[in-house]
């Protein structure tokens, strides 16, 4: 079917884009002889793991305990989920995962630790860990100068076995240019460096990623797995801080001009809903509006409601149809069920978002 024929608003992906964007990631991380172990929140689905899988990725970083369940059951593993699990619930989930599966996680605390090695002798289980270590997003981690020192704590109890470091620069995201990713990349480099002079030795794991960096962190020497997420989609947030061109954008809006309220304001039916009201998730003053529509630079779609969209530009109809590359692919690819996939102007088939966000049918007895 044709694009011009697609209902809108939908979400389409370009699989072309798509391909050159795995394959390139991957070329770049065997080049280095890194693990490419891709963070899949970003696309919530089986079946790209699997392309990505195809392409060379020989594990996954998960964002939540679903994907680390959907990506074992597929028989994706190992997979590594991002952060501490912690209450009684998600400790048991855990630790059956690891009873059954290669799941490996992620700490930063004793009590943390405690828990989770109680969890996993409980299940009869052992797993394998890393520390989390802050190089700079400030949010989980210990400052790399006491890593040595949480291993040593943690080395104490069962069940437990320690490989290594683990970090995501996500401070890259205030990047507005390609000297900023470098500031980043290098502050990131020189806490990896810290946490391994901390602990004394170099641990076999040592694993950092992000989309901006990701060409830095393939020449860090210390680095064995790179943990890279939005590279398969890129999004305006990647073109703002130097990493994208509008055409390495694999994942778009599609989207109808419905109103012309006033001159050079235009109502389009996407909203919130379908776009996101994401503007950077770690903070950049260089992001304004919700997207960027391709081929016009200087409209700015300047407010969402739930389904529709205000956008001042020149040159709009009532009736045309737009594409609109989100500031995040992330967010926007967590508010559609299937991707249509597309080549050209043919839409060619569809890719189901299967393990979305809070899609699953809860347990509640
Ligand atoms: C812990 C962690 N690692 C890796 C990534 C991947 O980063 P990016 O999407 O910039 O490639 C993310 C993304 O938010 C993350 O939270």
């Amino acid at each position: 079917m044709k694009l011009s024929q697609l209902k809108t608003p939908m979400i389409l992906l370009d699989l072309d884009a798509l391909e050159k964007n795995i394959r390139g990631c991957a070329s770049l991380c065997s080049s280095a002889g890194k693990h490419l172990w891709p963070m899949v929140k970003t696309h919530k689905s089986t079946a790209l793991a699997r392309m990505q899988r195809a392409a060379g990725a020989d594990g996954f970083l998960c964002g939540t305990l679903d994907e680390c369940e959907a990506l074992l059951n597929a028989g994706l593993g190992p997979v590594m989920y991002a952060y501490p699990p912690a209450g009684e619930v998600n400790l048991r989930r855990s630790a059956s995962l690891a009873a059954s599966g290669h799941i490996v996680f992620r700490l930063d605390s004793f009590e943390a630790a405690r828990a989770l090695s109680d969890a996993l002798v409980q299940a009869g289980a052992e797993a394998e860990y890393t520390i989390i270590i802050d190089s700079g997003l400030h949010r989980l981690g210990v400052p790399p100068c006491g890593c040595g020192e949480l291993y040593r704590r943690i080395s104490v109890l069962p069940g437990l076995k320690f490989i290594g470091i683990s970090t995501h620069p996500g401070h890259v995201y205030s990047a507005i240019n390609a000297e900023d990713v470098k500031i980043a990349a290098a502050g990131e480099h020189e806490a990896i460096r810290e946490a391994i002079r901390s602990l004394g030795f170099t641990p076999p794991h040592v694993g950092t990623g992000s989309t901006p960096t990701a060409p830095m962190e393939a020449d860090f020497p210390e680095v064995t797995h790179m943990h890279p997420g939005n590279y398969v989609f890129m999004d305006r947030n990647q073109i703002i801080n130097g990493t994208a061109l509008e055409g390495d954008c694999a994942l778009t809006v599609l989207a109808t001009v419905i109103s012309n309220p006033a001159p050079g304001l235009y109502i389009i039916d996407a909203g919130a809903k379908c776009l996101g009201l994401d503007q950077g998730g770690h903070g950049n003053s260089a992001v304004k509006g919700f997207g960027r529509i391709i081929g016009m630079e200087d409209a700015v779609i300047e407010s969402l409601s739930e389904e529709v969209g205000k956008v001042r530009a020149e040159g709009l109809g009532v009736g045309q149809r737009i594409r609109i590359i989100p500031n995040h692919s992330c967010s926007t690819a967590n508010l559609t069920g299937w991707y249509t996939c597309i080549r050209g102007d043919e839409a060619v088939s569809l890719i189901e978002v299967d393990i979305r966000g809070n899609s699953n049918k809860p347990v509640i007895d």
